[in-house]
């Protein structure tokens, strides 16, 4: 019997074709657009040499055991990994990829300026006033939102994302911009684009503060309360990295306090539960996991799912082989 691939979710297709044509294996999709069922997921599992699972499926030792010995792969389809049970996959042998690439960073970094400017314009508010049939006239104190030219950017977390938001920040409006990242970035420091600074001093520093930090026992809840009674009253927040990285109930007092000006939010701590709190409230705009959702990264998370699996049946070290992380 040829070996199964098992794709938990029907993806966009330029991965799919990749692993169909090789005729070693045998290529099973779960057919229907939604999140598998936990109970088929396992099911489904069973006997497969590789996985291509995405972000909202859990992959643990109860996967794992039900897989059986067969799986030897799991090839995640997202940059993030915190999903994979890194420690129990290490522990049977079983190489895990992700997706990262300069596509995709840049397609998060878009995301993540398109998040400045709609809290700096308000344009979520204001097209809802437009449509609402509520604009009677022009007026010169009316929605007043504010400028990003003249402001400073804090960013935590300087990896592909973090430095196209700096560079692209930098190069287009010439904003002044601050970061923290457990390590120095010596990019964005020799080409003088951003200045480190300490966590506390971004938060004290910055006017729109922007987080690109992966998921790790380390960066859980790592803006609670206390980090953001650090930030300016006038002050943004913005999150498209994970969502257990801000204590959630926390953002949504400060928010309600208006402690902070706004925020811009991607993902959330219990998805895709999103508080009706939040919701509720004029000074965010918040998207449903989004920040990747273009056509075109996509198709390249796709493809580079299937290229590491290919690899790995090669024989070869596949391109975004993870390793675990604190
Ligand atoms: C990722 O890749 O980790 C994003 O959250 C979804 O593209």
């Amino acid at each position: 019997m040829k070996p199964r691939i098992f794709v938990t979710r029907i993806i966009p297709d330029e991965g799919l074709k990749l692993l169909r044509r090789d005729k070693r294996v045998t290529v099973d999709v779960y057919e229907h657009d939604k999140i598998i069922p936990r109970t088929e997921l396992l099911r489904r599992v069973k006997g497969a040499t590789a996985i291509l699972p995405i972000l909202t499926d859990k992959i643990d030792a109860q996967l794992f055991d039900a897989a059986g010995p067969s799986l030897r792969m799991v090839a995640n389809y997202a940059v993030g990994f915190d999903n994979v049970d890194l420690t129990e996959a290490a522990k049977r042998g079983i190489v895990v990829t992700n997706t990262p690439g300069l596509e995709i960073a840049e397609t998060v970094a878009e995301h993540t300026i398109a998040f400045i400017f709609a809290l700096a314009h308000r344009l979520v508010e204001t097209d809802q006033f437009a449509r609402d049939g509520k604009y009677h006239g022009w007026g010169p104190q009316m929605l007043l939102g504010t400028d990003v030219i003249g402001k400073t950017l804090g960013i935590i977390g300087t990896g592909k994302i973090g430095e196209g938001v700096v560079k692209r920040m930098y190069e287009g409006f010439g904003v002044k911009i601050v970061y923290n990242d457990v390590r120095r970035n010596e990019t964005i420091e020799k080409e003088e684009l951003a200045t480190f600074m300490t966590l506390e001093g971004v938060l004290k520093t910055a006017d729109f503060i922007s987080l690109h930090v992966p998921l790790l026992p380390s960066t859980r809840h790592l803006i609670g309360a206390k980090q953001l009674k650090l930030m300016k009253k006038t002050a943004f927040l913005i999150n498209t990295s994970r969502g257990p990285v801000i204590d959630e109930k926390a953002l949504i007092a400060a928010l309600q306090k208006k402690q902070i000006a706004g925020a811009g939010i991607d993902v959330y701590e219990h998805e895709p539960d999103i508080p009706l709190a939040l919701r509720k409230l004029q000074n965010v705009v918040i998207t449903p996991h989004t920040a990747s959702a273009t056509i075109e990264t996509r198709q390249v998370m796709s493809r580079r799912a299937a290229e590491n699996i290919l690899a790995f049946l090669d024989g070869k070290t596949p391109p975004n082989a993870v390793k675990t992380q604190k």
